[in-house]
């Protein structure tokens, strides 16, 4: 199967998960965008979507469906959004595609988080795809040179602004043995708006395409 053909599996998969509930929350990324052209066929259920960035927005209003301000909902069942890497213990490392803020928002709000990836994003330590680091623009030297003391090797992700405005730092070489513990420390540097370690909020169930089935680890 190619890498694709595996992202449609997980997707497909995923999509029983959402069946019947009014309201979902849905990710950003290229597994996720499979995942919302399938959408369409039950989209008579749902009432409405919380959507972790602009580029998902676009693609759930134009297939009809409306997008929801977090603010006014109270709760939401469940969240599906794919991941850059994902540990033995389903803690990830997000924000490859720039939306970890909103992403990390929507996971926190929902009861259920549901992370779809295809095998190639099973490491056994999470830090080999660069972290991706949040900042406040007057902050990204600080919280470089910060980063540095960590161990990493930040690099800015050049003439790139998130949804919220903000810039983000790569940070490669990172060896995240204790995901817990590091992403916390990133959160207390001052100039951090969010750091793309998923493991306070980890995902609750992921669902792997490997090979022709898909892996169910919850
Ligand atoms: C975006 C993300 C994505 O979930 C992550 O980058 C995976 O994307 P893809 O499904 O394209 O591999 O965190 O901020």
């Amino acid at each position: 199967m190619t890498q694709d053909e595996l992202k449609k599996q997980v997707a497909a998969a995923a999509i029983e998960y959402v069946k019947g509930l009014p309201i979902i929350g849905v990710g950003t990324g290229s597994t996720v965008n499979f995942f919302i052209e399938m959408l369409a066929d039950i989209k008579g259920d749902i009432e409405g979507a919380l959507s972790s960035s602009e580029a998902t927005t676009q693609r759930l209003k134009n297939i009809g469906i409306p997008v929801l301000d977090l603010n006014s909902v109270d709760s939401v069942e469940v969240y599906v959004d794919g991941a850059d890497e994902v540990d033995p213990n389903k803690k990830l490392v997000k924000g490859g595609g720039g939306a970890l803020t909103r992403e990390k928002i929507i996971a926190a709000a929902s009861k259920k988080f549901v992370c779809i990836v295809d095998e190639s994003k099973c490491v056994d330590v999470l830090g080999k795809f660069p972290l991706p680091v949040e900042v406040i623009p007057m902050a990204r030297g600080y919280v470089a040179r910060e980063m540095e003391k960590l161990g990493g090797r930040p690099v800015w992700r050049e003439d790139y602004f998130t949804d919220n405005g903000n810039e983000i730092l790569d940070v490669h070489d990172m060896q995240i043995t204790d995901p817990m513990e590091m992403e916390r420390i990133i959160n207390d540097i001052t100039g951090v708006v969010t750091n793309g370690l998923f493991a306070h909020r980890d995902a609750d169930v992921v669902l792997i395409g490997k090979g022709d089935t898909v892996e169910t680890v919850a």
